[in-house]
């Protein structure tokens, strides 16, 4: 994470789009200062897009202010365009061209001389582990090489603010860990990052600030710890080898949710060593072992669920829904 200036690199505020009847953004204040990551999450058909889009000059808004490096995307397209560089949820490259051809095309577009032009793609290829595939049609390319590639393009113009929509969906685990370095390494050169993303962990790791987009409302933002506070959902959870042992130490604990199937007592906790601790030296002290232990902090999954997915939610109903909903009566899982 960044260091940050004063002058948003983007700032909306009211922003509004219809397609027909159907609203898909209903008034979005949003504000990302320069050289800093700002994750925009939100369940399928949320809005995310749509947001990139119009934040990127591809689709025009109906109302409410924008801006992005500074100049308005309905009015000054050009000067936004040319500050940007964007990786849409679908792939741009071209899959009949090589690694090469493609790069080298995206300098065209930008204008770059033919030998800078030669030289940034080079440098892109390198940096993005594409050297050994330079020459090969992207049609041959996996999903992480493709996405890589996709990037790289988006590179070729040196963008000060970049859009990545959904920068690793299908990459696996060390092809994603990858990307997110890529991405930090972008930011510790001051560029500033607007990511859409279904992962949360993404968000978590990545993001100075986070968005929920639901219903095309912004439900909830803020840091990623700030809004892990919203959702009360840490617990210890104990698991006994017998129905007695389950019986007492549910008795010697006082609190908590229990399931007698699969012999777990679920016991409310900020996840921290000092809780933990308490809750095994009550048990020591009655002499009850517990034959399995598991540590629930809440997470942004925890948050996602509990803000997002209903017809009516909005933030303060549904973060109060969910208090009262933490373990307090007996339940089965
Ligand atoms: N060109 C369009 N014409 C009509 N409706 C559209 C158009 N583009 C998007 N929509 C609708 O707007 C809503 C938001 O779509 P959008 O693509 O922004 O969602 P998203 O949050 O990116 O979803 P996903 O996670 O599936 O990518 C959806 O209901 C979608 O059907
Ligand atoms: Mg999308």
């Amino acid at each position: 994470m960044t260091t940050q200036s004063t002058r948003p690199a983007i700032a909306t505020t009211g922003l509004r789009k219809a397609y027909g009847d159907k609203t898909v953004l209903d008034g979005i204040d949003l504000h990302v200062p320069a050289g800093s990551v700002f994750a925009l999450l939100g369940p399928n058909g949320a809005g995310k897009t749509t947001t990139v889009q119009i934040l990127s000059t591809l689709v025009g808004a109906d109302a409410g202010q924008v801006q992005v490096a500074g100049h308005d995307p309905s009015t000054d397209p050009d000067a936004v365009r040319a500050a940007i560089g964007v990786t849409g949820q679908f792939s741009a490259v071209d899959k009949l061209l090589t690694a090469e051809e493609n790069l080298l095309l995206m300098a065209d577009l930008r204008h770059l001389r033919r030998a800078d032009g030669r030289r940034r793609a080079a440098e892109l290829l390198a940096a993005f582990d594409l050297v050994e595939v330079a020459r090969k049609p992207a049609a041959a390319f996996s999903g992480g090489m493709l996405r890589r590639l996709d990037l790289a393009m988006t590179l070729v113009g040196d963008p000060r603010i970049i859009f990545l929509d959904e920068p690793t969906t299908g990459l696996d685990p060390r092809s994603r860990r990858g990307m997110w370095q890529i991405i930090r390494d972008l930011v510790a050169g001051g560029v500033t990052i607007f990511l859409t993303t279904q992962y949360l962990e993404e968000a978590d790791q990545l993001a100075d600030r986070i968005a929920v987009l639901d219903h095309g409302k912004l439900v909830a933002e803020g840091t990623a710890h700030e809004l892990k506070r919203l959702v009360p959902g840490g617990h210890i959870s104990l698991r006994f080898t017998d129905p007695q042992t389950l019986d007492r130490a549910a008795r010697r604990l006082g609190e908590g949710s229990r399931d007698e199937d699969a012999l777990t007592l679920l016991v409310p906790s900020d996840g921290g060593v000092r809780s933990l601790r308490s809750v095994l030296d009550l048990l020591d002290a009655e002499g009850i072992e517990a034959d399995g232990l598991t540590v629930h902090t809440p997470d942004l999954d925890d948050v996602f669920l509990a803000l997002t997915g209903s017809p009516t939610a909005t933030a303060g109903t549904t973060a109060a829904a969910t208090t009262s909903a933490t373990p307090e009566k007996e339940t089965t899982r």
